[in-house]
C-alpha cells in the first residue's frame, strides 16, 4: 500500500472536511480507506445523515446522485466521470412515462440503480435490501410497474405475490454468472451455503440457499455457524466479507464477475478528486425535489433482517 498516497488522502480529507464511501464492490484498497462501506441501500442512509461538507463516492454514478438529492447543501465527488451502470442505462424517462401511460394508475417503483430523471418519475425508490419490504407496503389492489431490472422485479413477485409489470433491464455483469458456475463451485465445496444477489438470473438464484442484498450477505455471514459460503455476486465482495470474517471461507461462484465501472474507482482518482474537487455530481433542482420524494421512502424502510 503507498503510504504517501495514504498520507495524502488522509489530510486532504481533514482539509475539506470530507468523508468517503465506499461500496461492497469497490476495489479492496478503496474499501479499505472508506470512512464507511456498505450496500446502497447502508451508503444512501450515510450520505443523508453524515456532517461532512463533502462526500467522496467510491462507487457509480446513481449511487453519487441519490447522495447529491439527498444532501444537496454537500459536495458530491465521484472520482471517475465515467463510472456509470449499464442498468440504470437501460430505461430513460421517456420510455418510463410511456410505461406509465400504458398502466395508469400503477403506482412505480424503481429500482436505486437508475438515473435521477428516472427517480423523478416513479412514485418509489428501492433497493435490493429493501425491494420486498416496499412493495409489501403498496395497496394489493394494484399492479406495480417495477423498472429496471427484471431479475430482481422476478425476486419480488415471488417473495411477494404481487402483479409486477417488469421492464427488460439486467446487470451485466450478474447475469454473468451462469447455473454450471454453481453447480461446480458446489462439487468442490458441498457443504458451503449458497448466498446470491437478486440481480442474478432465476436459474442461479433456484440453486442458492439464500437470495440477499451485498449488506444483507454481510450481516447473514456474521450471524450462520456455516463457515464456507459461495458468493455469487460482484468478486468486490469477497474483501468485504474476509475482512469482517476472517476465520470463514468464501469462495466466488465466478471470477468473471467483475464490475469494470465499479473498478474505474483507484486510490490515485480518490487524491485528485480530493485535490481538484471533481468530479462534482449535482442533480437540477426540479428533478432532485421529485426524486427525492421518492428516495425518502427508500431510507425509512428497513429490510427485516
Ligand atoms: P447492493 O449493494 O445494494 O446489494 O447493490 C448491488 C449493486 O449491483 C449495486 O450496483
Ligand atoms: Fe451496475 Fe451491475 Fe455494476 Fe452494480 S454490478 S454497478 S448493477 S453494472
Amino acid at each position: 500500500m503507498p503510504a504517501n498516497l495514504l498520507e495524502k488522502i488522509d489530510k486532504l480529507k481533514n482539509q475539506r472536511n470530507a468523508v468517503i464511501l465506499a461500496h461492497n464492490y469497490q476495489p479492496g484498497e478503496i474499501q479499505d480507506i472508506a470512512d464507511f462501506t456498505g450496500d446502497s441501500l447502508g451508503l444512501s442512509i450515510q450520505a443523508a445523515k453524515t456532517e461532512a461538507e463533502t462526500i467522496v463516492f467510491c462507487g457509480v454514478r446513481f449511487m453519487a446522485e441519490t447522495a447529491a438529492i439527498l444532501s444537496p447543501e454537500k459536495t458530491v465527488l465521484l472520482p471517475d466521470e465515467n463510472a456509470g451502470c449499464p442498468l440504470a442505462d437501460m430505461i430513460d424517462a421517456q420510455q418510463l412515462r410511456k410505461l406509465k401511460e400504458q398502466h395508469p394508475g400503477s403506482p412505480v417503483v424503481c429500482y436505486v440503480n437508475s438515473s435521477a430523471e428516472v427517480k423523478a418519475e416513479s412514485d418509489y425508490c428501492c433497493t435490493s435490501g429493501n425491494a420486498v419490504e416496499l412493495v409489501s407496503s403498496l395497496p394489493e389492489d394494484k399492479s406495480i410497474v417495477f423498472v429496471p431490472d427484471q431479475h430482481l422485479g422476478r425476486f419480488v413477485i415471488d417473495r411477494t405475490g404481487r402483479n409486477l409489470v417488469l421492464w427488460p433491464g439486467y446487470c451485466t455483469v450478474h447475469v454473468a454468472i451462469t447455473e454450471p458456475d454453481i453447480e461446480n463451485a458446489k462439487a468442490t465445496h458441498p457443504k458451503a451455503v449458497v448466498m446470491a444477489h437478486p440481480e442474478c438470473t432465476e436459474p442461479v438464484k433456484a440453486l442458492a440457499d439464500q437470495i440477499l442484498s451485498t449488506g444483507q450477505m454481510l450481516r447473514y455471514a456474521k450471524k450462520d455457524m456455516e463457515k464456507q459460503f459461495i458468493i455469487a455476486t460482484e468478486t468486490g465482495m469477497l474483501h468485504a466479507l474476509k475482512k469482517q470474517n476472517p476465520d470463514a471461507e468464501f469462495i466466488a461462484a465466478s471470477n468473471r464477475a467483475i464490475c469494470p465501472n465499479m473498478k474505474r474507482i483507484t486510490l490515485e482518482k480518490v487524491l485528485w478528486s480530493l485535490e481538484d474537487m471533481r468530479y462534482k455530481v449535482t442533480v437540477p433542482e426540479q428533478i432532485r425535489t421529485k426524486a427525492k420524494k421518492s428516495i425518502d421512502r427508500m431510507v425509512e424502510i428497513l429490510p427485516e433482517d
